[in-house]
């Protein structure tokens, strides 16, 4: 067991039945950044994602494609697989629930329910929603175009008549709403979410149906084994068998459960915050620490959907703009919460302005500066004036500032608290001109290309967590040692050593110039 805090961040695992998109690219995102912000800040930290393969959608889909499930699995999953690599996420594990492992864990689960006398067999007649995997009561349908019943969600929905397991998650109501109340309710988050969680529960509750007898590719029913389980029983237990669940005394499973923080779409919240947590509950484990949903991405103010046509390919975005500033604009832009916009206007915005002007010109400018005329070294200060030293100590002291964001997973507000101290060495060097005293003073441009280049290593380290290649980048242009970049050396401790020879300045944000249209 490691000495350190345990962090555990999840993301859903995804539909095997889609290509990955910008949806997807930004989920794991959002997680991606709070791992690596964790582990710099000497966390010990597991960062899950995987896909979702069970299911009638799934089985349907690999029909349609002519080939066995298993197949279509294997081809889609290894294109989530590859855009971990383009996205450059630092996940820990990548879990398919088609693993042995997994289905080892989803069995010990149910039997664990059954044992406590939470799953009992019954019928189930009532609306499915194949896309959805979704269960409706008749009072939630809404009507479609041409009279027929559709999902609240749009989705078709078929009248399913057939012997069922049902959980109790009736009797789980209370113990519910005392979840979302605990910890000042922090459980479910944002506080918008969790009033439309807990309505919804205050609503009532029903049984559950958690089994289906009308096709096969899923977990079977441990000792009958005609039915398959729901396949939200399965997927959600993807958090646990990645911890080595049933063995709750492994290490893994000690050191992450219950510190998980699942980071959902709003569209997932209920099976994430009701389904889940009752199952655990019911199970006499501990439920998640956090579950926050996060909002949807629309496409130049259009909904995204595949028959519009207007899919964002994640793998496509990195091709034309670069890596980093597609990660940068998805965590800014919008605040984590809330829906948002993918306007390619903005998106050149975010990348010519934050980085290429704010930060990349800063760095550009200080570093040419001190190779031209402080000999390629970093430069000897003299005694800090005061304004000197209050812009160093407002670097010093964002750690805290950033921290608390991350831990409310408000990752713009993050980055935002970092690009305002950019913002403001930027002012101080407009304000003290060193260009002006290279030849007036060059003794105060020395201390003051000095401040700013310790304002930028430290800004840099933080910055890592959501651009973690040109920050490295950045922190090599400042000949920081691989070993001093994590968060325990901002501040005095890791300052930068005047005298130390620095390579030659490169730039590392590139501004986006449109190509030029065909004549
Ligand atoms: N397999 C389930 C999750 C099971 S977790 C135990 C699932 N998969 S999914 O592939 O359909 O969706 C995965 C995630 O992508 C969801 O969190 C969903 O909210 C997110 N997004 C899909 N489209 C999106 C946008 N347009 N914008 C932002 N996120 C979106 O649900």
């Amino acid at each position: 067991m490691s000495e350190k805090p345990s962090y555990y961040v999840t993301t859903p695992i995804y539909y095997v039945n889609d290509v990955p998109h910008i949806g997807h690219a930004y989920t794991t995102l959002a997680c991606d950044m709070l791992a690596r912000f964790k582990r710099l800040d000497g966390y010990n930290v597991m960062f899950l994602t995987g896909t979702d393969e069970h299911g009638q959608k799934v089985e349907k889909s690999a029909e349609t494609a002519g080939v066995t499930p298993i197949e279509f699995c294997d081809k889609v999953s290894s294109r989530f697989f590859e855009l971990l690599g383009t996205m450059n996420f630092s996940n820990d594990d990548f879990i398919r629930t088609t693993e042995e492992r997994h289905e080892k864990a989803c069995q010990a689960l149910w039997t664990k329910l059954v044992d406590e006398g939470h799953i009992y067999l019954d019928s189930y007649a009532g609306w499915y929603s194949v896309r959805d995997e979704a269960f409706y009561a008749e009072g939630e349908l809404i009507d479609g175009e041409g009279g027929e019943k559709l999902a609240p969600t749009g989705a078709p929905v078929e009248w399913v008549e057939e012997p069922s397991y049902f959980f109790r998650l009736s009797a789980f109501e209370q113990q519910l709403l005392d979840y979302y109340e605990a910890d000042n309710g922090s459980a479910v988050m944002p506080k918008s979410r969790r009033n439309e969680v807990a309505s919804f529960v205050k609503g009532g509750l029903r049984d559950l149906s958690v089994s289906r007898t009308s096709f096969k590719w899923g977990v079977p029913v441990p000792g009958d084994e005609k039915h398959i389980m729901y396949v939200w029983i399965d997927a959600l237990t993807n958090y646990m068998s990645a911890l080595g669940y049933p063995d709750m005394e492994g290490d893994k499973f000690k050191e992450f459960w219950p510190e998980a923080i699942h980071v959902v779409g709003k569209d997932i919240l209920r099976f994430h915050a009701v389904y889940w947590p009752a199952f655990l509950m019911a199970a006499g484990i501990k439920p998640p620490k956090r579950i926050y949903a996060h909002g949807w991405w629309t496409n130049e103010g259009e909904k995204i959907s595949k028959s519009l046509g207007n899919v964002i390919d994640p793998f496509e975005l990195v091709d034309e703009f670069g890596l980093d500033p597609v990660r940068y604009f998805l965590m800014r832009e919008v605040p984590f919460g809330n829906d948002g916009d993918f306007k390619r206007e903005s998106f050149i915005n975010r990348m010519n302005g934050d980085l290429a002007n704010d930060f990349g010109n800063l760095c550009q400018r200080t570093l040419t500066m001190t190779a031209k005329n402080c000999d390629k070294k970093i430069p000897q200060h003299g005694d800090f004036t005061n304004t000197d030293q209050e812009m160093i100590d407002a670097v010093y002291g964002l750690l805290p500032k950033v921290r608390q964001h991350i831990d409310n997973q408000a990752m713009h507000l993050a980055l935002e608290t970092i690009w305002q101290q950019i913002g403001s060495v930027n002012s101080y060097i407009s304000t003290e001109e060193p260009w002006v005293l290279k030849k007036t003073d060059p003794e105060r441009m020395a201390t003051v290309l000095y401040v700013c280049a310790e304002c930028i290593r430290n800004l840099a380290i933080l910055a890592q967590p959501i651009m973690p290649q040109s920050m490295a980048k950045m922190l090599d242009l400042l000949v920081i040692d691989e070993d001093k970049r994590s968060f325990d050396q901002l501040g005095e401790v890791g300052r930068l050593v005047p005298g130390t020879e620095i390579p030659k300045p490169s730039g590392i944000f590139p501004r986006y110039i449109a190509p030029e249209a065909d004549a």
